[in-house]
């Protein structure tokens, strides 16, 4: 990265204020404003932060005009393909492909610390059997720093919080599940890969045999992978304000998790299934529905469509597509709602309302088909995404608190009330 020129800004005064330049690795360009506001006394407004870049980041790359995502280089199609997500993780979080030797220990790792103490299974417990899941993980995971109060200290062992909550989050999300439907806590098993190791826990019972299927093994693996990191959203930038005050790690994921449950957001995958499932209860005219979206009846959106950064069919989406059909034939599952949602997505492909607004399915689109053909219920799907999206809020954590220039996340606003006035006491109001 290298500053190779400057921008001016006229002021309504006349004054003129230059700006340094900042260009990315990959030529995308930035005017730095932050000597604005002391140069000059303006602030800039940009609600959404449609426009603002809140960091400078070496993790994931996105060009949302050409369809383009890669984590630390590697591109999505090519890590989704040949990887893993222990792998991954261990890529997102560290910079590097890990060697044989790095990929065992931090999957030794990763198997030895899966248990939660069992005081806190006494939580789950606790809530009420109609919780939604998402209310349970984020209480959970902001508990786990009660039992790691070290984590509250400065020079913290922070490799050890990142590798217990990675592993921990697993645990916590299948355990809140069998609780909900009243089955017996299924611990995790050594022998079990990363993966594997959460179907077990999902779906075996204590009183049978659970054979785990390599092909849903494997799709679990893709799936976390797509979800993995996808730079800053409002999750990971959410992990990133809350760690810039120096919370610890538990928490700032915590609210990265809160974040994720909105339905603009990673709880979009539950409402994708919602809005097909109503569409097919109410006899599956699609195009109805398509038809109330483009009139904004009732503010309605074609959910799983949409992206503030790809302008272009997301990668992601690509490749759940072909994934939905490959899980489905192998377990022999048809399900009425993907016909739905391919037919809605023919209709909007070529619909100029979706067209000239660039509006193509994203990764919430097709990814609740897939859990759903493998046992997943639909409240648990942005459990899912948070379990997929847990690697990048770390990265994105270790890289905020490793950066010398951070600051707390402080935006500043344009004050728009009343103007000073003087305190009338209440009789004579
Ligand atoms: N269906 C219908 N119209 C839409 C949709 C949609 N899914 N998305 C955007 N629009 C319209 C919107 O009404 C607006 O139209 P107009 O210019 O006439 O007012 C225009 O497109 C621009 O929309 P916007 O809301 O200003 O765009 P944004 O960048 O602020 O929002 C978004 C991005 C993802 C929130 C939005 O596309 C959306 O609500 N999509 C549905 C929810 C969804 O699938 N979310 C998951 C996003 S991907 C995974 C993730 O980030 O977690």
């Amino acid at each position: 990265m290298a500053d190779k020129k400057t921008a001016k800004l006229v002021l309504p005064d006349g004054k003129e204020a230059t700006l340094p330049v900042i260009v990315g690795t990959e030529d995308e360009h930035a005017i730095d404003v932050r000597s604005l506001r002391q140069d000059t006394g303006y602030i800039t407004l940009d609600s959404g932060y449609m426009n603002t870049g809140s960091t400078t980041s070496a993790i994931t790359y996105l060009d949302g005009e050409q369809g383009i995502l890669r984590y630390r280089g590697y591109s999505i199609e090519e890590l989704a393909e040949k990887s893993d997500f222990v792998e991954t993780s261990y890529l997102l979080i560290n910079n590097h492909l890990p060697t044989k030797a790095e990929r065992e220990e931090f999957g030794r790792l990763l198997t030895r610390h899966s248990l939660i103490h069992e005081d806190m299974h006494q939580f789950f417990a606790g809530y009420p059997p109609t919780s939604h899941p998402m209310a349970v993980l984020s209480a959970m995971v902001t508990s786990l720093s009660a039992y790691y109060p070290d984590s509250l200290e400065r020079n913290s062992d922070t490799e050890m919080h990142i590798t217990r909550i990675l592993s921990k989050v697993r645990t916590i999300a299948a355990f809140a599940y069998k609780k909900s439907i009243g089955q017996p806590l299924m611990y995790p098993k050594n022998s079990l890969k990363y993966c594997g190791n959460f179907l077990h826990m999902m779906f075996a019972v204590p009183s049978e045999d659970y054979a785990i299927s390599p092909v849903l093994e494997k799709a679990l693996n893709q799936l976390l992978i797509l979800h993995a990191d996808h730079e800053q959203n409002c999750s990971t930038s959410t992990v990133r304000m809350v760690g810039s005050s120096g919370a610890n790690l538990y928490a700032a994921i915590a609210a990265g998790i809160l974040a994720l449950w909105g339905p603009l957001h990673g709880g979009a995958n539950q409402a994708v299934i919602e809005m097909l499932e109503e569409i097919k209860a109410a006899g599956g005219d699609y195009k109805k529905f398509i038809d109330d979206v483009k009139n904004k009846r009732d503010n309605r959106r074609l959910m799983g469509f949409g992206h503030r950064v790809y302008k272009n069919y997301d990668p992601r989406a690509k490749i759940l597509k072909k994934m939905c059909d490959e899980v489905l034939q192998h377990l022999g599952i048809k399900d009425p709602l993907l016909e739905v949602a391919k037919g809605m997505e023919e209709i909007a492909l070529k619909d100029d309302y979706f067209v000239s607004k660039k509006l193509y399915p994203n990764v919430d689109f097709y990814s609740g088909i897939i859990y759903r053909a493998m046992g997943i219920p639909t409240n648990m799907f942005t459990v899912m995404f948070a379990l997929g999206r847990l690697p990048g809020w770390i990265a994105h954590w270790k890289e905020m608190v490793e950066d010398p220039q951070t600051k707390i996340g402080r935006p500043r606003q344009i004050y728009t009330g009343e103007k000073v006035r003087k305190y009338v006491p209440i009789e004579q109001r």
